[in-house]
């Protein structure tokens, strides 16, 4: 099949599977380029396909030589329609890791659920014993709880009072103004089911409770923080009040672990397009400001090096820094105060017609193609491709 992109609002709803390939494969070679992390052996990735999950997968493997488990929610190919991204990254993923003689094995389920955890669990016991490094990486739109059966669904809005911004449609480089209604109390209960700390506390105290937990094991998940402009809808926002409740979740499992010699740590990720930011309103036009900036100075980093930095720099370092709230802020170059200062000025500046001057837009997009495997300079879009491909381990 030939396979073009095909857009709804900021999702593509095709993805392509030699693309996919492609940008792994890239991550994999950047890795391949720096020096090996002695770091962990046994690894458990939740949300493992796409993104800075995948980019920690990816950087397990291939920089410290780890075995490790992916858990993800992706969807196959079926009769025309394209697998999804996740589903082609973990393919090649896969393959790569075989080749070179890895173990890598997937589980393709809901993560929230108490049968995905059990079936994550029976994988560890019968192939690795235990693990040693989990990392908690999902950006889900809802959640079935898994004790109360309801379901909860994550919505972005501004918390207390409304937000009017500039906003970027990034396909039409259109910058219009927006204004979003705040959550109700509901959706903010709701926004913290979802994207906050309690299925992370769930996971580790299931995986504790098998004893498939390394004693001195660390666990380890994501948050943002980002600039003031766009707190009303990020840090003070629903999402931010489940980064609030992830951020508390890691100093309650830390203390749980740490009789052990185990730790639970938040890093503070710097902004890049992933399936689950683009989905975030105002995001767009800061970010395209932002890697503008980067990218003048030399500084701008995609997920794969941002996690090499986490692992070589912090996690597997001897002299990791926290920030007073014991996170490790691999945000620190985003928010330098010459970098914030100009993304600031060009905020005021920018409007439809300097759009294209002022900021990374064209940046911005190609990033998001190539989340859907589109874009890549040597893949040939016009050939027919197989679209049936089969997870290796998913297969075993
Ligand atoms: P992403 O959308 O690329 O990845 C999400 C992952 O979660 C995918 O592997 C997906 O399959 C998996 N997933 C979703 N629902 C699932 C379910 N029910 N069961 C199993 N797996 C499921 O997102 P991204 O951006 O990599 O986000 C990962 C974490 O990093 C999030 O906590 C996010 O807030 C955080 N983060 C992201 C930043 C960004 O700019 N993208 C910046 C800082 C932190």
């Amino acid at each position: 099949m030939i396979i073009k992109p095909k857009f709804k609002g900021f999702i593509c709803t095709t993805a392509h599977p030699e693309g996919c390939a492609r940008s792994v494969k890239e991550q994999i070679d950047y890795v391949k380029q720096q020096s090996p992390v002695k770091g962990p052996k046994n690894v458990l990735v939740i949300g493992a396909s796409t993104g800075y999950g995948l980019a920690s997968r990816i950087v397990s493997t291939f920089s410290s030589g780890a075995n490790t488990i992916g858990v993800f929610f992706e969807k196959p190919a079926a009769g025309n329609k394209t697998a999804t991204a996740g589903w082609y990254n973990t393919v090649a993923f896969e393959q790569v890791a075989k080749e070179e003689n890895y173990y890598a094995k997937s589980i393709n389920g809901d993560a929230f659920s108490t049968e995905t955890k059990e079936e994550v669990i029976e994988l560890i016991k019968k192939d690795l014993g235990q693990v040693d490094l989990v990392i908690y990486s999902l950006a889900a739109p809802r959640r079935v709880h898994p004790v109360t059966g309801e379901t909860l669904v994550s919505s972005i809005k501004p918390v207390g009072k409304s937000f009017t911004s500039k906003n970027l449609d990034f396909h039409s480089e259109k910058v219009a103004e927006i204004t979003l209604e705040p959550a109700s109390d509901e959706e903010v209960r709701q926004a913290v089911g979802v994207m906050g700390g309690e299925d992370w506390e769930m996971w580790i105290e299931a995986l504790r409770n098998a004893g498939v937990l390394a004693t001195g094991a660390t666990t380890i998940s994501y948050s943002y923080i980002g600039p003031e402009l766009t707190y009303p809808i990020y840090r003070e926002g629903t999402i931010g009040k489940a980064k609030g409740s992830l951020e508390a979740a890691a100093q309650k499992i830390h203390s749980e672990l740490s009789s052990q010699g185990g730790k639970a740590f938040v890093s503070v990720n710097k902004a890049l397009v992933t399936q689950a930011s683009t989905a975030i309103p105002a995001m767009s036009l800061y970010m395209s400001l932002l890697f503008k900036v980067m990218k003048e100075k030399g500084i701008h980093e995609n997920c794969v090096e941002q996690i090499y930095r986490l692992f070589i720099e912090q996690l597997y370092s001897t002299h990791m820094t926290l920030d007073e709230k014991g996170r490790i802020r691999l945000d620190d170059w985003e928010m330098k105060e010459e970098v914030q200062r100009e993304v600031l000025a060009l905020w005021q500046d920018v409007s439809t017609e300097n759009v294209g001057a002022l900021s990374d837009v064209a940046g911005y997009r190609n990033d998001f193609f190539r989340l859907f495997g589109f874009g890549f300079d040597d893949v040939e879009y016009d050939q027919d491709v197989d679209i049936q491909l089969a997870i290796p381990s998913i297969n075993d």
